[in-house]
């Protein structure tokens, strides 16, 4: 059986979701015009859980929407190419867009949906993760804002999972596979 140990706690978690709150209200309440809002991506499934409790402590105007990307097979290694399930359904164009995901491993997810952002050119894009693990990292791309780094575990909970399963769970925990 797969082992689960408790890393971050729903309380921990809810902190750090404060704390990213706050910044993020904060440089877009200056960065913001007049009837200017925020639109806000989540990257589904994981940042499903983050993106509602991150955006529902953000004190600024703003749009939701949801892009599906895949890179994971059902392992715990990244395939190195990403595709899209599902696209966005607005344009980005003229938008000041926060990208909101859960984990940076990688670096592959991020960057390739920056790219095609960018490409629609924007008003201003920038990156928050609730975790990043820098040791993993293939390609450099900028996060502007980053709940925690972690270490190389593999997590699940909180919208992480493993094959699908575990996401549900309240606390983040590390999975420890049997050899
Ligand atoms: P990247 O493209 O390698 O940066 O991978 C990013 C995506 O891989 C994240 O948004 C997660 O969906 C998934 N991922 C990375 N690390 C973990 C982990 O420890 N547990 C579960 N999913 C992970
Ligand atoms: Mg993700």
């Amino acid at each position: 059986m797969p082992e689960l140990k408790v890393f971050l706690t729903a309380e921990q978690i809810d902190w750090l979701n404060e704390q990213l709150a706050a910044k993020i209200s904060k440089d877009y309440a200056s960065l913001l015009e007049r009837d200017e809002e925020l639109f806000v991506i989540v990257t589904l499934k994981g940042a499903a859980f983050f993106g509602a409790d991150l955006v529902r402590k953000l004190t600024v105007p703003l749009k939701l929407d949801f892009v599906r990307l895949a890179s994971y097979g059902s392992g715990t290694q990244s395939s190195g190419t990403v595709r899209i399930l599902k696209d966005i359904e607005t344009s980005p164009a003229g938008k000041h867009i926060l990208v909101l995901d859960e984990i940076v491993d990688s670096g592959r997810t991020l960057q390739f949906l920056l790219q095609r952002l960018q490409a629609s050119e924007p008003k201003s894009v920038r990156l928050c993760t609730l975790l990043t693990k820098p040791s993993r990292r293939e390609v450099d791309v900028h996060v502007d804002y980053i709940g925690r780094e972690v270490d190389d575990h593999f997590l699940v909970g909180y919208g992480l999972d493993h094959a699908e399963r575990y996401r549900n769970l309240k606390d983040i925990h590390v999975l420890r596979l049997d050899e």
